[in-house]
């Protein structure tokens, strides 16, 4: 089921919550494309593009908190690099065992799952710093 917004995930910075709804987005997609019907090569590409927007928005986060001195900045940061981690492992095991529903939608859980929380737990912090 499609990952739904809500306000109380909003960060209080516009950009950063509309980086975090087009990660939604991405997970959308993912699952879209499993009730599609998988298609390897798509798949491959979306991963590249999660992987590398991912990247992209967590440099974007981390400088907003230690711009604005959030205390909880480098603990996000920790937690950032961690996921980076995970989500290699994910991209060696699609490469190794080739593209299945099942290691999509085991992705897709893991990363739904990580997201609402790492939003609710941490880089919801940063409305009391901005
Ligand atoms: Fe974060």
């Amino acid at each position: 089921m499609a990952v739904v917004w809500k306000d109380e995930y909003s960060t209080g910075e516009p950009e950063i919550d509309k980086q975090h709804q087009i990660l939604f987005k991405y997970l959308d997609d993912l699952e879209e494309h499993m009730e599609q019907g998988i298609d390897a090569s798509y798949v491959s590409n979306l991963l590249d593009n999660i992987g590398l927007f991912t990247r992209s928005h967590f440099c974007y986060e981390e400088i907003c908190m230690r711009r604005t001195k959030c205390p909880i900045a480098s603990k996000n940061k920790q937690h950032h690099t961690k996921l980076l981690n995970a989500y290699t492992q994910y991209c060696k095991q699609f490469e190794t065992e080739g593209v299945s529903n099942e290691l999509v939608q085991k992705l897709h859980d893991f990363l739904e799952s990580w997201l609402v929380n790492h939003i609710l737990k941490i880089d919801t912090n940063l409305r009391a710093c901005l």
